[in-house]
């Protein structure tokens, strides 16, 4: 609405209304200044200022009620529990508190002059034209305001996605339509769905995609970064509370977008590092009972054509998770529902039912068959 010659000056001025001058205008403009109306004045103008203060106070507290009512829901990313999830929150609070500034000046000006010029019998409005003061005023502020909101934002991109502490671990997580893997190279691990981290060590994060773009996000620990195909990026972060943290696939991926989860892990070193001891077990394939009923099933019904179990010579599939410690997992299914028998069987009778698209079709198990995978996949521990 800025800078444009006034047709109603005509004399090359800028114009503060830019509104489109009619003849009525014009006439309205050559009325003796007696009929002009240039709104409240006196104890009027008084009660329309407080009003529209009380009401944007009001609307601003309600405001900020419902912000702390959502600060305390698991995905929230108002309790850091990272270093550069703090410096990402910090950032967020300047912009969170600059646009407060200005939503609560806009709406008190616009309710105040809603008020003190609000159409009244017989009166007619008073057209100014030009006050360069002002417009240089609210040109410039803008600019200033959004270069304060952009130097740290800019800082904090570059310092969360650049290069990682020299101590860091580093986990290779790979999106998939739709779940998360996790690779750890330098302890020969590869898990889905379940993260674990060691607190007060940095991870490096490497993203990459094996099929569409997805994106990385744990609301508490990092902020999002795109996971795309042929393409490398990353992050680091360091967890610097024990605890269970959710992640999300933050970039639409087609169908069940909203079913690739995972979950975080941050564990004390001595934990981690029993972790790690148990899950670089090869699994043993049972010999007897159900589960070695399941295990040759596993074999018959082509499962191994998309699962690696490590341990299992011929299950070495990489299209699906790595099942060699499927039943130390607290998730399956892209960490959709919990790891229990009930999931697991619903899962196993029709994976495309609970997680549109599954790229695991129905094998059209009998119950049977199910009980014996079941019983399988829960001896890999
Ligand atoms: Cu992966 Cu959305």
């Amino acid at each position: 609405m800025l800078l444009l010659p006034c047709r109603a000056t005509r004399a090359g001025r800028v114009c503060v209304c830019n509104a489109r001058v009619t003849r009525r205008t014009l006439q309205a403009r050559e009325l003796p200044s007696t009929e002009d109306a240039v709104g409240r004045s006196g104890p009027g103008r008084l009660i329309a200022i407080v009003v529209s203060l009380v009401l944007t106070a009001v609307t601003v507290g309600l405001m900020y009620v419902a912000f702390v009512d959502s600060a305390d829901t698991p995905q929230t990313t108002y309790q850091a529990m990272s270093d550069n999830a703090q410096k990402t929150q910090d950032v967020y609070t300047l912009i969170f508190i600059l646009a407060g500034i200005v939503f609560a000046g806009v709406m008190a000006a616009t309710l105040a002059f809603s008020f003190i010029f609000r159409e009244r019998e017989g009166a007619k409005a008073l057209q100014i034209h030009g006050n360069s003061k002002l417009e240089v005023i609210w040109t410039l502020l803008p600019v200033l305001i959004v270069v304060v909101m952009a130097v740290p934002t800019f800082q904090v991109i570059a310092e969360t996605t650049g290069d990682a502490p020299e101590n860091s671990i580093t986990v290779r997580a790979t999106g998939h339509q739709w779940w998360f893997q996790f690779e750890y190279e330098d302890y020969g691990v590869v898990t889905a769905s379940d993260l674990h981290l060691p607190v007060d060590v940095p991870v490096r994060v490497i993203l990459e995609s094996g099929d569409v773009i997805h994106s990385f996000w744990v609301p508490q620990l990092s902020g999002k970064v795109d996971m795309v195909p042929g393409h490398t990026n990353q992050l680091w972060f360091t967890p610097n509370t024990p605890g269970e943290y959710l992640g999300q696939c933050a970039e639409f991926c087609a169908l069940s977008h909203a079913n690739m989860r995972f979950r975080v892990f941050v564990h004390t070193q001595a934990d981690f590092d029993a972790w790690v001891q148990a899950q670089l077990a090869p699994s043993v394939t049972p010999t007897e009972g159900l589960a070695a009923e399941g295990a040759n099933l596993f074999t018959m019904k082509g499962c191994i054509g998309c699962h690696t179990v490590r341990g299992n010579d011929i299950a070495m599939g990489v299209v699906g998770p790595d099942l060699t410690h499927f039943g130390s997992r607290t998730r399956l299914a892209g960490a959709m529902v919990p790891n229990t028998e009930e999931e697991l069987r619903r899962w196993l009778t029709n994976p495309p039912a609970m997680k549109p698209g599954s790229i695991m079709p129905n094998l059209n198990l009998t119950p049977a068959e199910i009980d014996g995978l079941v019983a399988y996949l829960y001896s890999l521990k």
